[in-house]
């Protein structure tokens, strides 16, 4: 069975507070984009499955999160045999943009149609939560709204249609320290949150995109706030609506109602990163 596993991106990011099990009560506008890997999940050949990558530094077999979802599937639904994963890597990985948690949420959904187990997206969304706190969201996918871990999801309106151009800098930023550094007392700009949902409830692009932040952008040090920076200056230079970092970062993206606009940020981009992809929104898997 193949399946497309779609990237995301957060139009907002913001943490509320600190929680007594050490995770952070977020609140975040995620967006599913057309930038994907590409998942095969068939029968095991082998007594114990296997994940294997057209990536050679990825996790393989059970330390992929590919088949921690498999082994999280079998356990809640009591179904479902061995399985090979093949990932043909689209999404930059260490990046913001839950390509790891896509491919899990993807191994989900081929497992609960491989075995006829019928489970209701909510309940593959419940499985997906411990796996990784953006596989909920990467289950249902489309525009929604997350709280809590990332795991209290409220589908919303789609994005109106645009172009998105991401652009993952050379350098990856490891989540759990991020988190360490924020102090949710002393974050001075937070995005605009209620803003953000009235304006896709009215299908305002250019609302959404201008209210747009990530918190996380607040706490990288001086060096990487200077590569973030750089890169939207170019996106919003090129005539993007409005650019933020996705998730923990370093992926940059930038929101554009023109297409030329965004080829010429792609090219742009270009000269100085490798990973500069031109995607659109995904709605909804269900
Ligand atoms: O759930 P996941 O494995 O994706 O989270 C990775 C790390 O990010 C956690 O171990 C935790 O340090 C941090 N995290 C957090 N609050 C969240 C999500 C993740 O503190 N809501």
């Amino acid at each position: 069975m193949e399946l497309t596993a779609n990237a995301k991106i957060n139009l907002t990011l913001d943490i509320l507070r600190k929680r007594e099990d050490g995770y952070h009560d977020l609140q975040m506008v995620m967006q599913s984009v057309t930038l994907a890997d590409c998942i095969t999940v068939t029968p095991a050949k082998g007594p114990q499955g296997d994940a294997v990558a057209d990536l050679r530094f990825l996790p393989t077999g059970n330390r992929n999160l590919a088949q921690v979802a498999a082994a999280a599937f079998r356990a809640a639904a009591g179904l479902g045999g061995e399985v090979d994963v093949s990932i043909r890597k689209r999404v930059p990985v260490c990046a913001g943009l839950a390509g790891g948690s896509a491919d899990a949420a993807a191994v989900l959904r081929a497992m609960n149609a491989l075995t006829g187990a019928g489970l209701s997206p909510a309940r593959l969304a419940d499985i997906g939560a411990q796996v990784g706190s953006d596989v909920p969201f990467c289950v249902l996918g489309g525009t929604a709204l997350a709280e809590g871990r990332g795991e209290l999801l409220t589908p919303l309106p789609p994005l109106p249609p645009c172009q998105i151009v991401v652009c993952k800098p050379p350098f990856s930023i490891s989540t759990p320290p991020l988190f360490g550094r924020v102090n949710v007392r002393k974050i001075v700009r937070r995005p605009d949150t209620a803003g953000v949902l009235d304006a896709l409830g009215v299908g305002d692009l250019p609302g959404v995109a201008r209210r747009m932040y990530n918190v996380f952008e607040d706490v990288l040090d001086r060096r990487r706030a200077a590569d973030i920076a750089a890169v939207k200056a170019v996106l919003i230079d090129c005539g993007a609506l409005g650019a933020s970092m996705s998730g923990s970062g370093p992926s940059v993206f930038g929101l554009f109602d023109r297409e030329d606009a965004a080829q010429a940020a792609v090219l742009r981009l270009r000269d100085s990163f490798r990973d500069v992809f031109l995607c659109a929104p995904a709605g909804p898997k269900v």
